[in-house]
């Protein structure tokens, strides 16, 4: 269990530049935490990211650069981080690609990016920082989605990515105990997708018309969650937290 008072715990958290890993980094930071900051094509916000929070507290933030579906690569940047800080109390994984991929027209390449940065890069990610967690008695927070569970037409190379990661979570929770939890989170709709130029305002209405809350969440609520999950949530593990304005619900 993370304690605050653990000396300079440190945090991993992929795709970490923008958006909701930004978010994450920020809120772990403000509670005392040394970030690494992993990111892939955002290596400018991530280093300004990091400026940032080298400002505040100096030297509590670094970047890491790696391609999750690069298995090597991932490994590399555990042993990195690890050279950096001697070691890692939580692991988030955040990072992930999102788009949509249809039956008759998917291709192998959409299926090993999709699978690659949702499923096999986090597996081999935890599998790479497990031994440090364990001796830190750490923990994993894996960012899964409400999808996992009830598909999102169109987008079914995603879908099974996410319910294999939200898999993932439950399995590893039991291999690690007891010295390591492993949870989740499902968001539902936070931020618009990356592509959001191609939804019109009218799509987003009527998306948000279907959340019982009536409105999109934040990063910052993702972000919460995370935090307790890795710090406040000591008898939790195996878990995955929907955080969804009551989406799935309907
Ligand atoms: N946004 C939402 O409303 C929403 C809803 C449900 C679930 N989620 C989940 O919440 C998490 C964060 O969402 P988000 O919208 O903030 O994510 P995002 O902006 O779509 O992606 C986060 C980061 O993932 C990194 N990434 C993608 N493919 C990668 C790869 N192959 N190797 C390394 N990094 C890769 C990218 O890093 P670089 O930019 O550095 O390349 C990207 O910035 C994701 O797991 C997502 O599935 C989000």
């Amino acid at each position: 269990m993370i304690s605050i008072a653990t000396s300079n715990p440190v945090v991993l958290i992929t795709g970490a530049a923008r958006r909701i890993g930004a978010e994450i980094a920020r809120t772990f930071h403000q509670r005392g935490f040394d970030v690494a900051l992993h990111c892939y094509h955002s290596i400018q916000d991530a280093n300004a990211l990091a400026q940032e929070l080298n400002t505040v507290r100096e030297n509590s933030a670094t970047v890491y650069q790696a391609q999750l579906t690069d298995i090597p690569a991932v490994k590399k940047m555990v042993q990195e981080v690890i050279s950096w800080r001697k070691k890692i109390n939580v692991l988030v994984n955040n990072a992930s690609s999102f788009y949509p991929t249809t039956l008759d027209n998917a291709n192998e390449e959409q299926w090993d990016e999709l699978i690659g940065s949702n499923l096999k890069g986090p597996y081999f990610l935890c599998q790479a920082v497990a031994p440090t967690l364990q001796e830190n008695n750490g923990s994993i927070v894996t960012i899964s989605d409400i999808y996992a569970r009830n598909p999102l037409k169109g987008y079914s190379i995603y879908c099974i990515a996410k319910a294999g990661n939200a898999m993932l979570t439950k399995s590893l929770a039991k291999e690690l105990a007891p010295k390591v939890r492993v949870n989740g989170i499902a968001p539902g709709v936070i931020l618009w997708p990356n592509t959001d130029d191609q939804m019109s305002d009218t799509i987003k209405q009527q998306v948000i018309e279907k959340v019982p809350l009536k409105r999109t969440g934040s990063p910052e609520d993702i972000a919460r969650t995370a935090l307790f999950l890795a710090t406040s949530a000591s008898y939790m593990t195996g878990q995955i937290i929907t955080v969804d304005g009551g989406s799935s619900l309907t």
